[in-house]
Order: C-alpha cells, then sequence, then structure tokens
C-alpha cells in the first residue's frame, strides 16, 4: 500500500498574509468548510498572536468545522504558544504550530541570539506546547538556509520534547529541487529520533520553484506538504495545493503515495478563493487557469479529436471542472437555492438565504443564466458583506464625452449612530469620471478622504450580461484596507466595494481603539 502524505492548508495564514487576500471571519469560515469538503487533513487557520482578529478567527473556525485539525502558528514564545492554543482548543482536533529561525542571517539578525539560544528556545518552545496538546508542530524558520548539522541538532531536540510534525521551510524561496530533497533526506538519516515524527515541508516561490520544492522532498520522504490554494502566500507565494495534488495523482507511478484529497474539489475550492479576495485565477495558471484545458492548435485539435490522451494528461473533469452548469433560474423557488447554497457547502442561517434569493431573483431579471460563480459572488455580497457603518441604497451616475461633467447621485443607509435603524444621507458630486465622481461624493458623505491605491474590476462569469467584481485597495487615517463589491452594473459594484473599504477601515480603527 503507498504511503500517504498529509496535506496541510495555509490558505487561512500564509495565504491570508499577501496583499490583497484579506478575508473576514465569515469569509474564513466558508473557505474553511470548503477546504475540509476538498479532504485536507489540516487547516492553518491563522496566527492568534498577531491580532485580535486573528485570534477570533481561529477561535470561530475551530469551532465550525468538523474533524478536520485545526492548526494556529505561534512563535517558540510561552504567550504566544498559549494564545494559539486558547484559540484552537475550540477544534476536535487541534494542533499547536510553533517556529523559530534556525539560519545564522536570522539568527543574528532577528534575535541576535546564538545558535545554543535558539535551540533552548525550541526546547521550551515544545515543552510547553506539548504540555497543552500531544499534537504539536515545530517549524524550523529558513532551514534550507540553515546549517544542516545544527538543523538536525534542533530537529532532534523538538522531537525529543515531543513535537510530532518537523516542518522544513524554504522561508525565502532559495531551495533548488535536488538539493531540497537532499535535505530531507540527510535530516530523515541522520537525526536519530527522525522515525517519531512526520517530516513535513512549506516551500515559497520566489524562484518559481515551489512545488517542483515539494515534490522533491516528498519523493526524498517528506509526508506533509504545506501548500495554499492557486498557491497564494507572502511575495510570490506559497506551493500550490492544485499543483502538488494533480503531480502527486497524475504520476502516481512516480510518487507512489496517497492523499485524502478529493481531486473533483479542486477546481471549485480555488474559484471560491477567487471569488472570496477579489482576485481571479490567471488564465495561464496550472492546473485551474481558463486555458490549462483549452487546445487552440490545429495540430492539437486535430490529436485530441482523434484520442484526447495525445495531449490531454488529466482530464478537466478530475479537477471539477465541468462544463457550463446553469445552476438556478428565475423561476427556482427558495428552497432550491437552499440545497443549491447547501451543496457549495454554505451554511446560512434563514435571513442570509432569503437575502441571497431576492438578490438571485433581481439577477436572474437581468442575467440570463445563473452560475455557480453568480450564487458565489451574491452569497459575499448578501450573506458575508459587513455593513457597519454605511451602505449603498441607490446610485445613479451621469457621464459622457468631452463636455459633460460626470456626477453621481447618491443615497447612502447610514448606521454609524443607530446600527437597527439607518439614517438615510444623500448627495451629488461630481467627479473627473464616473468612478470618480461615485468615490468623491461618497467621501463628502462620509466625511473622509481615504487615498485610493487600486482598483480593479472583473467579470465574474463570461458572457455580455456577466456581473462585476470590483476591488478596491484604500488607505484611511493609516489604515490599509481592501474592499469588495459585486453587481451587473460596474459603477454600483465599485460603489459597493469603495464602502465595503471604508466599513473595513472603519472595523481596523476601532479594533486598534478596543485593543
Ligand atoms: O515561510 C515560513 O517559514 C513560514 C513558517 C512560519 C512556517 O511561513
Ligand atoms: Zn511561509
Amino acid at each position: 500500500m503507498s504511503e500517504k502524505v498529509y496535506i496541510f492548508d495555509t490558505t487561512l495564514r500564509d495565504g491570508e498574509q499577501s496583499p490583497g487576500a484579506t478575508m473576514n471571519i465569515a469569509e474564513k469560515i466558508t473557505m474553511a468548510r470548503q477546504l475540509e469538503k476538498l479532504g485536507v487533513d489540516i487547516i492553518e487557520a491563522g496566527f492568534p498572536a498577531a491580532s485580535q482578529g486573528d485570534f477570533e478567527a481561529v477561535t470561530e473556525i475551530a469551532k465550525s468545522v468538523g474533524d478536520i485539525q485545526v492548526a494556529g502558528l505561534c512563535r517558540a514564545l510561552k504567550a504566544d504558544i498559549d494564545r494559539a492554543f486558547d484559540a484552537v482548543k475550540h477544534a476536535k482536533n487541534h494542533r499547536i504550530h510553533t517556529f523559530v529561525a534556525t539560519s545564522d542571517i536570522h539568527m543574528k539578525h532577528k534575535f541576535n541570539k546564538k545558535p545554543d539560544e535558539i535551540l533552548e528556545m525550541a526546547r521550551k518552545a515544545v515543552r510547553h506546547a506539548v504540555s497543552l496538546t500531544p499534537n504539536v508542530e515545530f517549524s524550523a524558520e529558513d532551514a534550507s538556509r540553515s546549517r544542516w548539522d545544527f538543523l538536525a541538532q534542533v530537529v532532534e531536540v523538538a522531537i525529543a520534547e515531543g513535537a510530532t510534525t518537523i516542518n522544513i521551510p524554504d522561508t525565502v524561496g532559495y531551495a533548488q529541487p535536488d538539493e531540497f530533497g537532499k535535505l530531507i533526506e540527510y535530516l530523515i538519516k541522520e537525526v536519530p529520533n527522525s522515525d517519531k515524527a512526520v517530516f513535513s515541508v512549506h516551500c515559497h516561490n520566489d524562484l518559481g520553484l515551489a512545488c517542483a520544492n515539494t515534490l522533491a522532498a516528498i519523493k526524498a520522504g517528506a509526508r506533509q506538504a504545506e501548500v495554499t490554494l492557486s498557491g497564494i502566500g507572502e511575495r510570490a507565494g506559497n506551493a500550490a495545493l492544485e499543483e502538488v495534488i494533480m503531480a502527486l495523482h497524475t504520476r502516481k507511478d512516480y510518487y507512489d503515495v496517497e492523499t485524502s484529497i478529493i481531486t473533483e474539489e479542486l477546481f471549485p475550492s480555488c474559484r471560491r478563493l477567487a471569488t472570496t479576495i477579489g482576485q481571479p485565477i490567471s488564465p495561464y495558471k496550472a492546473i485551474v487557469g481558463a486555458n490549462a484545458f483549452a487546445h487552440e492548435s490545429g495540430i492539437h485539435q486535430d490529436g485530441m479529436l482523434k484520442n484526447r490522451q495525445t495531449y490531454e494528461i488529466m482530464t478537466p473533469e478530475s479537477i471539477g471542472k465541468k462544463g457550463i452548469s446553469i445552476v438556478i433560474g428565475k423561476h427556482s423557488g427558495r428552497n432550491a437555492l437552499g440545497s443549491k447554497l447547501n451543496e457549495m457547502g454554505y451554511q446560512l442561517d434563514e435571513e442570509q438565504v432569503g437575502r441571497v434569493f431576492a438578490a438571485v431573483k433581481a439577477l436572474a431579471d437581468k442575467k440570463e443564466e445563473i452560475f455557480d460563480e453568480d450564487v458565489e459572488a451574491l452569497v459575499l455580497e448578501e450573506a458575508y458583506r459587513i455593513h457597519d457603518l454605511y451602505r449603498v441604497k441607490e446610485l445613479s451616475v451621469f457621464s459622457g464625452t468631452a463636455g459633460v461633467s460626470p456626477h453621481a447621485a447618491i443615497v447612502l443607509e447610514d448606521f454609524s449612530k443607530d446600527k437597527e435603524h439607518p439614517k438615510t444621507i444623500q448627495e451629488v458630486g461630481f467627479g473627473e469620471g464616473p468612478i470618480n465622481a461615485v468615490f468623491s461624493t461618497i467621501d463628502t458623505m462620509v466625511g473622509r478622504k481615504p487615498k485610493l491605491e487600486l482598483y480593479s474590476v472583473n467579470a465574474v462569469t463570461g458572457g455580455m450580461d456577466a456581473q462585476g467584481a470590483v476591488t478596491v485597495h484604500i488607505t484611511d487615517n493609516g489604515f490599509k484596507s481592501i474592499g469588495r463589491g459585486s453587481d451587473e452594473d460596474i459603477i454600483v459594484a465599485s460603489a459597493k466595494a469603495y464602502v465595503n473599504a471604508i466599513n473595513r477601515a472603519e472595523r481596523m480603527k476601532q479594533e486598534k481603539d478596543n485593543a
């Protein structure tokens, strides 16, 4: 029988740390449930000591999943470890993931500590974590640039103290596949108690080698892979879950290992993430990009028609990329939508289903076919958006060719004084274009002047009547915030995204004030 490789997903921690990938708690919970459906073994839900928001998110995720393991990251410090445990302890299966850097460059410049002191930090951290739970993972940050003999010493101590998973990160994406494989082989061979732990790898993609390094490590004996959906993560990202999985799956003859991933959930999971963070999947992305299974050249098309295997090493169906599926229409009832939402892994209360239902009906009046992607966008819009302070109620915009001064008339609901009974505020304002008119009118209405750092608009699906999904990044009073909005009218979507970013910035400010 083939050995199992455990899949440790860090989309909600390393992935969420990357610019533009911030998610609110409800969004993280729905992603966690999707990861559970995908079959990952462990979810790293966050870094509880990093902020109150992270602590709450990890706690809520831990409470809302089933048997899947939930890990919380923490530095090798008692207070951090306690904080992580307090958050993950609500999960049936919880894990503490503690780390300290072991490379000379990190030990000297980050900690100003000698190797012996770092070794003691690792020893004490693992000892303390094990006193809270038997499921402890230890990571040697910047392992790939560490001295191998020192790394082996730290790993031995961590295992002796009770760590059951040893993670070897290529933190800065520096390693080369052959060399990284040899490092794993060396550790497994040279560390006397290596048989008492699962060896794991966590590879960054700075040189585009994260997936190759992960696979080389698995070939060399690593039995846990730390990955993220679509490879999101710090800088150039992490190893992409879908790439590692499909390589193991397609080349089982070469790797001879098993995972518990349901490959048909790969595409729906990456799509869910893309919708949630408002960053579309690149068409060239391996496995899940729109072009990944498209055959354009005549020779390829001819080959495909004769036998698909001529140019297809895996099928779109195997990653859950089905043909067009119309999910819900004008005449579908609330129950049909309810079961569709359940099937898609959303757990919404009656009121949320009602709001999504009304939005689906309104969209069906304007759009011929409603796809899974549309429903996902509406769930985010109606059920998961934070509407703390302001909400767009009505909007009309006038713009045109030269000589016309673009202007916007906007009505907002203002919940700032009363959460239950919003005040209606309205304003008309001018701008250099329709979007500028909308944003500056909103600025006047809310009495702020955020700096717009990024604005992007993408179609949720194909087709002339596709909804537009807008993402904006703003800096407001020193708080960097991201807002998203979708609508079949991209100017309305822009207004929703901008208001959402202002709401999020305000929430950050309140959290900071409370802390
Ligand atoms: O890249 C890294 O080294 C990490 C560790 C904290 C696991 O993210
Ligand atoms: Zn990392």
